[in-house]
């Protein structure tokens, strides 16, 4: 028990929750490694009809876990109670790709999904509810949830590129041979696809700016964390659900708690015209977190290399949003 420092429940929604990710993630925020050891929380599990059997095969596993923060758990098809009143939610319920796809294939039936669920997160959530939508793909998603957003801050609707931000930064640790969390002042710009950037000119290896040459960069260490996720679906037949739970997670705790001083990480934001990127966009930026608030880390020096591979993520997103125009009206 928490006596007296026992902090109100709050609602934390997980969509997709009969699926793989939701497998892996939804224990963890049970346990409190989102939020927090003192935060009690009620699980919103949101699902299709279909699932619904499964999922209540997941809620009596959470059940059995005797976990001592939840204090309640609602497991329903109906987003309108699935969102209600719902402090955080984690927007995983969508179509993963296969072997062979793009991310940006699963935009035809996962773009409709995102309409609806905006609909539903407008009329219903907390006003002060803040998303990341995980489901591919989830820039695009994002800006199509948010165009149904009405009296909801805009900034309170995120995607997730916190995996791509993660795999970069073992990725250089390897190189390195230091530890993964040594490795600071690296982040993921544009979409989570393989035009992302991963930024490194200013990156710090235990405190002291570190360099890697520039062929590994080009050759290596940019396309690794391009195609990772489409390595591990050649691996596993599957894609990412532990690592990709794990990242959704951190987004939210960074964003709860704030970065670190003198680091920053990587959210999917809406653009307000930062390096010269569209506004509205939901685009990658490095962002540094205080008191619950995001901000652009700006004036990082951007050299012809970077400003190319810039250029081309921009351009991907922008014709994403074309494609989705008619979602957006
Ligand atoms: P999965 O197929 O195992 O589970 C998806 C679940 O979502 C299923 O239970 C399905 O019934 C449910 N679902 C579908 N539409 C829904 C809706 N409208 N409302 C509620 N639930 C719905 O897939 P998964 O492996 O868990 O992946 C989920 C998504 O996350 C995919 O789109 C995948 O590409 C994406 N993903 C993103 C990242 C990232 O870095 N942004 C990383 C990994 C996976
Ligand atoms: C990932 O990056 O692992 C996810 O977006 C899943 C995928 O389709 O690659």
């Amino acid at each position: 028990h928490f006596g007296q420092s026992q902090k109100p429940p709050v609602r934390v929604a997980i969509t997709g929750a009969a699926g793989q990710i939701g497998y892996s993630l939804i224990f963890r925020v049970a346990s409190g490694e989102m939020l927090g050891p003192d935060q009690p929380v009620i699980l919103h599990l949101i699902d299709l009809p279909f699932a619904m059997a499964a999922l209540n095969g997941v809620v009596m596993e959470i059940q059995d876990c005797a976990f001592p923060l939840v204090q309640g758990i609602v497991a329903t098809d109906n987003q309108a109670v699935g969102f209600k009143d719902v402090n955080y939610a984690l927007l995983v319920g969508a179509k993963p790709r296969g072997p062979g796809m793009e991310r940006g294939d699963l935009l035809k039936d996962n773009g409709k999904i995102f309409t609806e669920t905006g609909k539903y997160i407008n009329d219903n959530a907390s006003r002060d509810i803040k998303v990341v939508v995980v489901g591919n793909p989830c820039n695009t998603n994002c800006l199509i949830l948010a165009n149904q957003i009405k009296d909801i801050p805009k900034e309170n609707f995120t995607a997730m590129t916190r995996l791509d931000h993660n795999r970069a930064q073992h990725q250089l640790a390897d190189k390195l041979g230091v530890h993964s969390t040594d490795i600071r002042k690296i982040a993921i710009f544009g979409n989570h696809s393989p035009t992302m950037v991963p930024y490194i000119d200013q990156m710090t290896a235990k405190n002291h700016k570190a360099t890697v040459d520039q062929q590994w960069v080009t050759q290596t260490f940019i396309p690794t964390v391009q195609q990772r996720g489409a390595e591990i679906i050649k691996a596993r037949k599957l894609s990412s659900a532990a690592s990709a739970g794990n990242a959704a997670m951190n987004h939210i705790t960074t964003w709860v708690n704030g970065t670190a001083e003198g680091d920053y990480t990587s959210m999917a934001i809406p653009s307000d015209g930062s390096y010269g990127v569209p506004k509205g966009l939901i685009f990658s930026f490095p962002v540094t977190v205080k008191n619950g608030k995001y901000s652009i880390v700006q004036g990082l020096p951007i050299s012809p290399f970077y400003q190319g591979l810039l250029d081309k993520t921009i351009k991907e997103l922008v014709d994403e949003r074309s494609a989705v125009d008619h979602l957006l009206k």
